[in-house]
């Protein structure tokens, strides 16, 4: 186990015929239905869908903390069968120990596992430094900025080593600049561990910018109703947004989400303006396109 990984992109996530309903007092909630998806190792790959359409269950269950109902889902081969160092995971709000130093809360997870006290400071510092914090690594959280505090988050869920990092909507509190700065250090970050991404976005743009492949999923219960390669070079600047190429893909994906969000509210939308996309329906069809 390492805190900078090995140069072999690793962390292949498969999910096969996934659901996952609740169970409440006034019955079962199905919050995702009939879902696969895979993600190849070392790939960046966000879903995107309906606000309430399953998307924090499905990476919940990815990350081990919910049990599917049907249905599996598999790590390199292994069964996911409950929380995993080798799956890291980055929450919407901050999720620092608020008694603990930035440092010190990067070193949590590798104090758990025993790793020795010079060891997890070197892992920790090298880290940080990869993430602009070196200066701050003896600040508590109540002094950083909420850019900050999610850096250190991403921080202490990559120092374990994991083979996947799970974020979901990391950057939804963020204001917009600070949002385009972590945008482009969770690039830096991936591209130098050559880990495997899944990421939950509501924003559009943000989901193309940093993807190799985005997955819109339907209204509840969650399925996947169209899986969008982007294919767009790296590195990617900001200024790609203007291209008329991303501009394409996100009319494509706004037109998906925006169906599939009139749905859930039974409603009908005709301005698809969707030509010439390369989107992968998986059998929702798109009555007025096709
Ligand atoms: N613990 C729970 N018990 C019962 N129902 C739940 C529970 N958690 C979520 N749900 C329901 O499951 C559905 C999916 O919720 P989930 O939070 O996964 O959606 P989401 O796509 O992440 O939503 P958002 O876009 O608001 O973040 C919603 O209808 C939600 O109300
Ligand atoms: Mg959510």
């Amino acid at each position: 186990m390492s805190a900078i990984a090995t140069a072999t992109p690793q962390g292949h996530i498969e999910v096969e015929n996934f659901s996952l309903s609740y169970e409440t007092i006034d019955g079962l909630v199905d919050a995702v239905t009939n879902t696969h998806i895979h993600v190849k190792p070392g790939e960046f790959v966000s879903i995107v869908g309906p606000s309430g359409c399953g998307k924090s269950t499905f990476l919940n269950a990815v990350a081990g903390f919910l049990r599917p109902t049907t249905g599996t889902i598999t790590v390199d081969g292994e069964r996911v069968s409950g929380p995993s160092a080798e799956r890291g995971m980055v929450f919407q709000q901050y999720s620092l120990f608020p008694w603990k130093t930035v440092r010190e809360n990067v070193e949590f997870g590798l104090k758990m596992r025993g790793m020795p006290r010079s060891q997890r400071e070197r892992a920790a510092r090298t880290l940080l430094g990869l993430a602009g914090l070196e200066a701050f690594e003896k600040h508590y959280p109540e002094k950083l900025s909420g850019g900050m505090k999610q850096r250190v988050g991403i921080v202490r869920a990559l120092a374990t080593g994991p083979k996947v990092l799970l974020l979901d909507e990391p950057f939804g509190a963020l204001d917009a600049q600070t949002r385009v700065i972590m945008q482009q250090i969770l690039t830096n970050m991936w591209q130098r561990l050559k880990i495997s991404v899944l990421f939950v976005t509501h924003d559009i743009d943000e989901a193309i910018f940093l993807s190799d492949r985005v997955y819109c999923m339907t209204a509840r219960p969650g399925s996947i109703k169209a899986e969008i390669p982007i294919p767009l070079e790296r590195p990617r600047q900001q200024s790609v947004m203007m291209s008329s190429e991303f501009l394409a893909l996100r009319r494509g994906l706004m037109s998906l989400i925006r169906e599939e969000s009139l749905k859930a509210m039974g409603g009908e939308i005709n301005d698809l303006g969707m030509q010439g996309l390369n989107i992968e329906l998986h059998g929702h069809s798109l009555v007025e396109v096709l």
